[in-house]
């Protein structure tokens, strides 16, 4: 018998933001009224998929579900110790910022000290108070950006107790530093980026290369829904296919600008390949490099198609490029596991489903789905059924939320 509703319902913001505050007074003797909160919003990308990395045009949106940190300067006896315990993880985080430990794989803790590290480089002597903080989410994890929302909150939260200043482009270098340096993944600005600057009910443009972004408006409040369905599947991005396929790219972009007869093209990304030499080399390159090049491309006129369609409210369109650049992620990108293809093969024949894709970069996690406003319930029921065929194993980790966006990361 299958389970009449299978939505989950994430708690209320107000009441995890009190319910956090009741633990830190509890684990770290801070009264409710001196605990500061920040709200650090998950994302989506729906257009706009693995080309952060080479310096292309991405969208996003941040979801109305965050994870939500709440924290205090570190005690007068321990100023330099920084504490944090998670709601989904067992052990404490504990450190000293005079020695930042390198990272643990598999540590849920290595986005703070990576914060801690990162802060350490951009302010030295000015960075010098830790932190005692709880934090916690609500979302099944994977392709979400939990990392970077995780990461955004504990660097806004270490600069508030230490008076420091930093804009948007500041946090966005400081939590790629997290990523590229203290964690190893060699991925782009897409997540922090959406994460900082989204705003509610509009669509972020993004051009990575000029690490310019506009927010725009679209369609009217109320007349789409997001629909967030979980595979089940969970591993660290780290040890996926991910930053292969980062250095596949660059390897196209080089040997396309060699077929092209530059011969300073060592550091070249696909951005700086012109459209031209793309459509004139293509077909001369191995298959791997042609493929990954066709994404790029492909994913590029995507993006400003989707732009377009977004800014005329068109959703039936935006949509259909979701759906497209899901595709081409599966057969030209490469990426995604069975689970999660099943998933997106069977959300876009739900009715009620506009458009779909994998959400993040597809080895895992969850994908996402824009749909028509009060479909979620029944489109749910029915890819649930279907996966559940398909990957009974899996498939006992199913989980479906319907979303709303919302602003990007914010302190209350
Ligand atoms: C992950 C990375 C991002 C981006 C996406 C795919 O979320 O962190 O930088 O590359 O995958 O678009």
């Amino acid at each position: 018998m299958s389970d009449p509703n299978p939505l989950l319902q994430p708690p209320a913001l107000d009441e995890r933001i009190a319910s956090l505050k009741r633990r830190l007074n509890r684990v770290y003797g801070v009264p409710a009224s001196e605990a500061h909160v920040v709200v650090s919003p998950y994302r989506i990308c729906p257009l706009g998929a693995h080309v952060d990395h080479q310096l292309g045009r991405v969208t996003g949106m941040a979801l109305d579900q965050a994870i939500v940190l709440v924290f205090a300067a570190a005690p007068d006896a321990a100023p330099r110790t920084v504490r944090a315990r998670s709601r989904n993880f067992p052990v404490e985080t504990r450190f000293d910022l005079d020695t930042i430990p390198p990272k643990r794989p598999g540590d849920w803790g290595n986005y703070l000290r990576g914060a801690a590290a990162a802060l350490k480089q951009r302010f030295g002597e000015r960075f010098q108070r830790g932190m005692v903080g709880i934090i916690d989410g609500t979302m099944p994890i994977g392709g979400l950006s939990s990392s970077a929302a995780v990461g955004v909150a504990y660097l806004l939260a270490l600069e508030t107790v230490n008076g420091l200043k930093a804009g948007a482009a500041d946090n966005i270098h400081l939590n790629r530093f997290i990523e590229n340096h203290y964690i190893g993944l060699n991925n782009g600005i897409l997540d922090q980026t959406i994460i900082l600057a989204a705003r509610r009910g509009r669509l972020l443009a993004l051009d990575c290369q000029a690490e310019q972004w506009q927010v725009l408006d679209g369609p009217a409040p109320g007349s789409f829904e997001i629909l967030v369905v979980h595979s089940g599947v969970e591993q660290s991005l780290v040890a996926t296919g991910y930053n292969q396929r980062v250095a596949e790219c660059r390897d196209a972009a080089c040997q396309l600008l060699a077929a092209a007869g530059q011969t300073d093209h060592a550091d070249a990304v696909l951005r700086d390949v012109p459209e031209t030499v793309f459509h004139e080399h293509v077909a001369a390159l191995p298959a791997a490099s042609a493929k990954r090049a066709t994404h790029f491309f492909g994913e590029q006129a995507r993006v400003r198609e989707g732009v377009a369609a977004w800014t005329r409210a068109n959703l039936k369109r935006f949509g259909e490029l979701m759906t497209a650049s899901g595709r081409s992620s599966i057969e030209n990108y490469e990426c995604g596991s069975p689970p999660l293809i099943s998933l997106y093969e069977l959300l876009i024949s739900a009715p009620g489903v506009l458009g779909a894709r994998f959400s993040g970069a597809g080895f895992r996690g969850n994908c996402i789905a824009l749909i028509e406003p009060g479909r979620a319930g029944a489109i749910a029921e029915i890819v649930r059924a279907g996966y559940t065929r398909r990957h009974p194993v899996e498939a006992k980790a199913f989980a479906a939320v319907v979303c709303g966006t919302d602003d990007g990361a914010r302190l209350l």
